[in-house]
């Protein structure tokens, strides 16, 4: 059974007293966490301050995004080992704001993916069809072809520990949310290929989360299809009652 993992990514939101504020909302009401794998994403600069303030709960902190050289003349870049030092267990890659607004593409995440393995995160790799590329019939193609540029050269053992998000262009931040038949069938063919690329037991293994905007009101539904194994959640994940709410329905829909 594959623990669901509970992810809120910040974006750029959040100071550091305001992080600390959120993470207080969130352990204040003794939600019981440990059935799931929760995990919040700062910005960098608060990395530091939100892995002490979780230091006693089981919430897990993530960087967004990371280069993918161990050190050089990178400006405004930081290393999986710095994210990792800075309380990291977990990072986000190949984000469509990522692959959109900064033109990340796949051998780039690629390389991301790569070095955050070997620097002992755990890549959180995110792909996603654009609406155009749904309305063309071309959803399977797209998100294959992000799998395909994304793993390249990972090997089955490691890919066992790699989540995927599947998170569809249209439907972040815009309201729209799949719905969990389309989730499900996304996800289930998202599996079908890691089967192919790593084996049936690989693929078995793998956690594949859905975001785009998921809210405590829809959470549930899509946490409980078979192939949906968590959420990576945005703009819900901002506020403390959201989150926990999107949390209990992880813990309700449990499969472990
Ligand atoms: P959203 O964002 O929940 O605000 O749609 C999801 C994401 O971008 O990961």
């Amino acid at each position: 059974m594959r623990k669901l993992v509970i992810a809120g990514n910040w974006k750029m939101y959040n100071t550091i007293s305001q992080a600390q504020d959120l993470i207080g909302g969130l352990l204040k009401n003794g939600t019981d966490m440990r059935k799931v794998d929760v995990v919040v994403a700062p910005p960098f600069t608060a990395l530091r301050a939100v892995y002490d303030a979780t230091a006693q709960s089981t919430i897990q902190v993530a960087a967004q995004n990371l280069h993918w050289a161990e050190s050089g003349a990178f400006t405004g870049e930081i290393s999986a080992m710095m994210a990792k030092e800075a309380g990291c267990k977990w990072v986000i890659i190949g984000h469509s704001e990522r692959r959109q607004l900064f033109g990340e593409t796949d051998d780039q995440i690629n390389k991301k993916t790569v070095a955050a393995m070997a620097a002992g995160l755990k890549p959180i790799l995110c792909v996603g069809e654009t609406l155009q590329e749904r309305e063309a019939g071309r959803t399977f193609e797209v998100l294959f072809r992000q799998l395909e540029g994304g793993l390249l050269g990972v090997g089955s053992d490691a890919a066992a520990k790699i989540t995927i998000a599947y998170e569809p262009v249209w439907a972040i931040g815009t309201g729209k949310t799949a719905t969990h038949e389309q989730a499900q069938e996304a996800h289930a063919k998202i599996r079908e290929k890691l089967s192919l690329m790593f084996g049936a037991q690989t693929a078995d293994k793998m956690r594949i989360l859905y975001g785009g905007s998921v809210k405590p009101s829809n959470a549930l539904e899509l946490l409980s299809c078979p192939d949906v194994d968590g959420a990576l959640v945005g703009g819900a994940s901002l506020k403390a009652q959201d989150f926990l709410d999107i949390i209990e329905a992880g813990v309700k829909a449990g499969k472990v």
